[in-house]
């Protein structure tokens, strides 16, 4: 990309200056693109996350640290519709495989093309000749052919932070071919993993009669190309990193290991979502204490879950099944001077989080389904070279596509949890370095400049 070329990013949510640090570990969009913008002139535009009666189509722009944030607010209707309602209630649950949670309804469905019309609107005028635009995420799929619908000729890339369903799932959408027509407009689409991209291209090929050639992810159709590839994502190492140093992690890491005393601590830090596996997770935990009673004494698990999307109803019930299987194993195998299971409602900072990971021995991230994951990322990045903790890591994250020297599990089997949190307990030092050793690496050189530079790389040269 050439100096004055100007970076035009669109997501949903934009994260405010003052709110980014936490960001990262509790989804990973907010913190790619912080750093992504850091470093260049442009603009990041998006939801202000602010609900009013009417929208006035009025932007708010704010300039801090070189990054300006242009944002707009949504009505009630807006936010129920588009993004409680479609982005939430349709598109989050079926591309996760949760078919059984993905609710088809018209009005949503409008509710979707209605806001991703006005946010072409407003961006529009916005838009100089030699800007390149990236447009993030679920929420705006058909975003790149709106703005092309008003005359928008500029690079316009688009990246899926969560996977892609296979075809047989994913037909299940109605109008699903609308959906995906409307990708085929941006230059280049990304994909976290090659098994996102795989799915997304069986669909082109199978049921829109596009022509795909695998090897270099073009898609054309209609005299149309698009490419596609899997760019995955990764974490701000020389920020994580960073964060050992500050007295915040220091103290956050004394807390822990204080309030542990002696028991290895084992963590999970997960917006408090169904695909993030955390039932099955506690399912897996009292597995092992039911197998190992003995070893209430040797491991405390702490489950940070800050609520999201509170207003969708699957993630109210997600809520409360986790409040009543949390309880369930401390009332079981609580004594007087412990507890096995500390469950935590809330966010912390990144530095508060980087001092948790170091003081825990073992990371646990075992979503159901996940485009990446970026704590598991993070986990590693926290962990003391000589003294490393153990990943467990579900094999159905993107994440472990990369990580494969984690200890793999199958987050439905608490049989297979119960083992591995066996394993790691007792794993041997130099065995957990070895693994270490292999997983610093990719986290730390596959990290998320790499993925920006690459990403904005081949969209310059579309
Ligand atoms: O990872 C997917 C994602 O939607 C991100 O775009 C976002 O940062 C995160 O989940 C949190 O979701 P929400 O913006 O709905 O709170």
């Amino acid at each position: 990309m050439s100096e004055d070329t100007r970076l035009v990013v669109v997501s949903n949510r934009v994260a405010v200056p003052k709110a980014r640090g936490a960001a990262g570990a509790q989804g990973g969009l907010a913190g790619a693109l912080n750093a992504a913008l850091k470093d260049r002139s442009g603009v990041w535009f998006g939801w202000s996350g602010e609900e009013v009666e009417e929208n006035s189509g009025e932007i708010s722009t704010q300039t801090t640290d070189g990054v300006t944030t242009a944002t707009i607010d949504l009505s009630k209707r807006d936010v129920d519709e588009y993004y409680n309602g479609y982005a939430n209630s349709t598109l989050w649950p079926l591309f996760h495989y949760r078919l059984d949670l993905a609710e088809y309804e018209r009005e949503t469905g409008k509710g979707y093309e209605r806001v991703n019309e006005s946010f072409a609107e407003t961006l529009r005028p916005l838009i100089e000749d030699e800007d390149i635009v990236w447009v993030h995420d679920y929420h705006l799929i058909p975003l790149g052919e709106r703005l092309r619908s008003r005359g928008v000729k500029n690079r316009i890339g688009f990246f899926l932070h969560i996977p892609w369903p296979p075809t047989r799932l994913f037909v299940s959408l109605p109008y699903h071919e609308r959906l995906v027509r409307t990708m085929l407009h941006y230059d280049l689409l990304g994909f976290q993993t090659q098994e996102w991209l795989d799915s997304f291209l069986h669909y082109c090929r199978t049921e829109l009669g596009a022509e795909v050639d695998d090897a270099s992810g073009s898609v054309t159709l209609d005299g149309r190309t698009t490419i596609a590839r899997a760019y995955p994502i990764g974490i701000d190492w020389d920020h994580f990193t960073s964060l050992r140093d500050t007295g915040e992690a220091r103290q956050a890491e004394q807390r822990l290991l204080s309030s542990t005393r002696r028991r290895t601590a084992m963590i999970g830090v997960d917006r408090l979502d169904y695909s993030k596996g955390l039932p099955e997770r506690l399912d897996g935990i009292g597995r092992f204490f039911d197998r190992n009673p003995e070893r209430v004494r040797d491991l405390v698990f702490i489950q940070v879950a800050p609520p999201s999307r509170e207003d969708v109803e699957s993630y109210q019930k997600i809520r409360t099944l986790l409040e009543q299987k949390a309880g369930q194993i401390n009332g079981a195998r609580s004594e007087v001077d412990l507890v096995p299971v500390r469950y935590v409602n809330r966010g912390y900072s990144h530095e508060q989080l980087y001092g948790f990971f170091r003081a825990a021995k073992i990371g646990l991230v075992t979503p159901l389904r996940d485009g990446m994951n970026l704590v598991a990322k993070e986990y590693i990045a926290a962990q003391d070279p000589e003294d490393p903790g153990v990943l467990i890591l579900s094999r159905f994250a993107g994440a472990a596509a990369q990580m494969q020297e984690a200890v793999l599990v199958n987050p439905h089997s608490p049989d297979d949890l119960s083992h591995a949190i066996a394993t790691a307990l007792d794993m041997p030092v130099e065995e957990r370095r070895r693994r270490y050793e292999a997983l610093v690496s990719t986290v730390r050189d596959d990290n998320v400049k790499d993925w920006t530079s690459n990403f904005l790389r081949d969209l310059d040269t579309r």
